[in-house]
């Protein structure tokens, strides 16, 4: 893990970027628009544009026919101004001649149809004229602009996702389990327990991926067409990137990642703790659904902070916001304007977070097609004068004065363990609810413990480090490997604290269960073995005695064997009560604390402040204030960055104890302050 006392510089810029998508492909005959553009750019305090994205048809007009001129007077434009240009590869959608000249291109899905030309992100990734087409282009880019002084770093792609189940994707799959399974079919069979349903494959090519016209029961083949479909989808990447790493070695490449967009929890599809190690840079595109209805401000933007942390941790340094919008989207089921100060206050957490950018979809809004009320920088009435444009432009006035944060990072002492491959294996799993798995929002769960009481997490996968941490919270862990679990009973025994949950530890990597009972290494850690899961239906409820409160319990309620653990908590009802619900355990140097069922919000609470004093666990910076204001902080070497964010509708008093500077208005302040409905403080103390 790296010092969290060194700059750590995601691109060669040491300022804030600020600017976002910029498709000046739509508006090539007219001249004044793009002129206009920078000048507006100028007014917005905005510096860097991500260009090119879907610009394949405006640069390959018909097969072997480039149009870069635009593109050249674009780039030299921004720099004539001093902005910088991520320039993006457009393999996110290809000209309508390629697919009718090329139809291998087009994806086929999973009930084995063959898509149309049309919309984006719709390409075979195992199509070799399509891989030809990307490489060629993306050459013949670096070539051109690849020691333009603009040139800051490589955007591509976009937001990839999305399957192919054409022959050559079968093809493809059926080589990676070959390689996977050392050639053996008795390997293949044995992982997807094959007997099941005579599901015993006696030759290769009678491999299909999982599809709603054929086989979708098979759990570990599900598993594994998951994880083909990641690394063919890297596969792909790095094919695009073979022509950029010859000739820019020197540029740092990126592709946006998302987040799952109805719901804003980590994006499913793809696992990014496998395809971040591709990547120079995080970046991530977030449309939080401000100002909803279901749940209050606060809640919302603690599970923003959540995603941050975990695409912060995939690569454990500042990632950037490459896509986020000054005012509303089109795809919400309710496209609803940011309140006056949520748009500072919401780009200014991704900073607190670790964004090192603040990066939106889009510079120019469209004048045609699906996104021409999409929020962006500039409206249709082309003016520097709305309210919209003007937000845009403090928060580039703001980000100006913030450069020592620049490549700083946020040490933690907690880490909560989000895991893809659980996640899918779960998911799929058929038993338990069916509805109330929710296995992201379970860890955001835990992650409110910490967050209401401004104590930094990190948000890790399981390939990191566990032993940089004092606390190590695992909920829900369903699918675990021996490897792991190995490795938690080292954390464990080193001193570590370990948290788990109901429904943790039932599957290896083949998603297949442990027999025996629990893992017995998970047993010694323990001192439990979980023996029966009780599911409830959404009416039904326990109550769970902890240290003399009683708490809700709803969903789930684990039957715990003791084995040597401590009782910390009791079921009140129901034919296990008075039996254990939590437990912990002293395991060599550390302890291991296990959670039985899902409880609500203030067991949560209570439960991890006595962990927080037993550990000394502190907020990085301490700031006194009501709910719904968060405090966040950054690190150099000379100074801590502290971003106190009140995330309510109402003022809230606020005291700081020590003698701070605000970075926004130059003065010292300490003691008590006023934070006005969405204000955010930036303070600078100085070590
Ligand atoms: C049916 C089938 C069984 C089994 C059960 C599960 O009864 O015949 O093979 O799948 O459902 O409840
Ligand atoms: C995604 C895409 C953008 C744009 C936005 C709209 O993030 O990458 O091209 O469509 O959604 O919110």
């Amino acid at each position: 893990m790296m010092s969290t006392h060194e700059k750590t510089y995601t691109t060669k810029a040491n300022f804030m970027l600020h600017g976002g998508d910029y498709n000046p492909d739509q508006w090539l005959d007219r001249p004044d628009i793009l002129a206009d553009d920078i000048k507006l750019m100028q007014l917005s305090h905005t510096n860097t544009f991500s260009v090119g994205i879907f610009a394949w048809a405006a640069l390959e007009p018909e097969e072997g026919v480039y149009n870069f001129e635009w593109l050249d007077k674009v780039i030299d434009d921004i720099y004539s101004i001093d902005g910088r240009v991520i320039l993006a590869t457009p393999s996110g959608a290809r000209p309508a001649w390629m697919s009718q000249k090329y139809p291998e291109v087009l994806r086929v899905n999973g009930a084995r149809v063959k898509q149309l030309h049309g919309g984006r992100h719709n390409h075979c990734f195992t199509s070799p004229v399509y891989r030809e087409k990307t490489q060629k282009i993306n050459r013949l880019l670096a070539e051109r602009y690849g020691s333009h002084p603009a040139l800051l770093m490589w955007h591509i792609s976009n937001e990839y996702g999305g399957e192919c189940h054409c022959d050559r994707c079968q093809g493809a799959f059926r080589e990676y389990l070959k390689k996977k399974y050392n050639n053996d079919l008795k390997f293949l069979n044995d992982a997807w327990w094959g007997p099941f349903w005579s599901h015993t494959f006696t030759d290769w090519s009678q491999i299909e991926s999982p599809s709603s016209i054929g086989e979708s029961m098979v759990h570990g083949l599900n598993l594994d067409w998951r994880r083909f479909v990641t690394d063919q989808t890297i596969d792909f990447f790095e094919n695009e990137i073979v022509p950029i790493k010859e000739l820019t070695p020197d540029v740092p490449i990126t592709t946006n990642f998302m987040a799952d967009t109805h719901e804003l929890i980590p994006f499913q599809a793809l696992d990014y703790s496998k395809f971040a190690k591709h990547l120079d840079v995080i970046s991530w595109d977030a449309y939080p659904a401000w100002h909803n209805d279901i749940e209050s401000t606060a809640d919302l933007a603690m599970r923003v902070g959540f995603i941050d942390d975990l695409y912060r941790c995939l690569k454990q340094q500042p990632f950037l916001l490459m896509e986020s919008t000054p005012s509303m989207v089109n795809w919400h089921p309710v496209n609803k304007a940011k309140r006056p100060g949520m748009h500072l206050l919401s780009s200014i957490q991704m900073v607190a977070h670790g964004s090192d950018s603040i990066l939106y979809f889009q510079w120019r809004k469209s004048r045609g097609s699906s996104e021409k009320f999409h929020g962006a920088v500039v409206d249709h009435d082309n003016s520097s004068d709305n309210r919209v444009f003007q937000d845009v432009a403090e928060v580039g006035k703001t980000l100006e004065k913030l450069s020592g944060v620049v490549g700083t990072n946020r040490p933690a002492d907690v880490a909560i363990l989000y895991d893809w491959e659980s996640n899918w294996a779960l998911n799929d799993a058929q038993g338990f609810g069916l509805k109330t798995k929710r296995y992201p929002q379970t860890l955001v769960q835990h992650y409110r413990a910490f967050w209401e009481k401004d104590i930094p997490v990190d948000v890790i996968t399981k390939e990191q480090d566990f032993a940089a941490y004092k606390l190590l919270v695992i909920p829900m862990l369903y699918l675990v490997s021996e490897e792991t679990i190995s490795r938690l009973k080292s954390f464990v025994a080193g001193g570590g604290t370990l948290v788990t949950t109901y429904i943790s530890g039932l599957v290896n990597e083949h998603d297949l269960t442990y027999l025996g009972g629990w893992h017995k290494n998970l047993q010694e850690i323990f001192g439990i073995s979980p023996v029966e899961t009780d599911t409830y239906y959404p009416e039904d409820k326990n109550t769970v005695s902890y240290q003399n409160r009683s708490y809700e319990l709803k969903d789930y309620a684990t039957i715990i064997k003791l084995n040597g653990a401590t009782v910390e908590g009791t079921y009140k009802e129901d034919f296990y009560a008075n039996t254990p619900a939590v437990t912990s355990h002293s395991y060599e140097n550390g302890k291991a604390y296990y959670i039985g069922g899902r409880l609500e919000d203030q067991f949560h609470r209570d439960f991890y402040q006595e962990i927080i004093n037993d550990l000394e666990l502190q907020p990085a910076f301490s700031v006194k204030h009501e709910k719904g204001v968060s405090v966040q902080v950054r690190r150099a070497p000379e100074s801590d960055y502290i971003f106190v964010m009140n995330f309510t509708e109402k003022k809230q008093p606020i005291t700081i104890e020590s003698l701070v500077k605000d970075l926004v208005t130059g003065e010292d302040v300490s003691g008590e302050l006023i934070l006005e409905r969405y204000e955010v403080r930036i303070l600078e103390n100085k070590k």
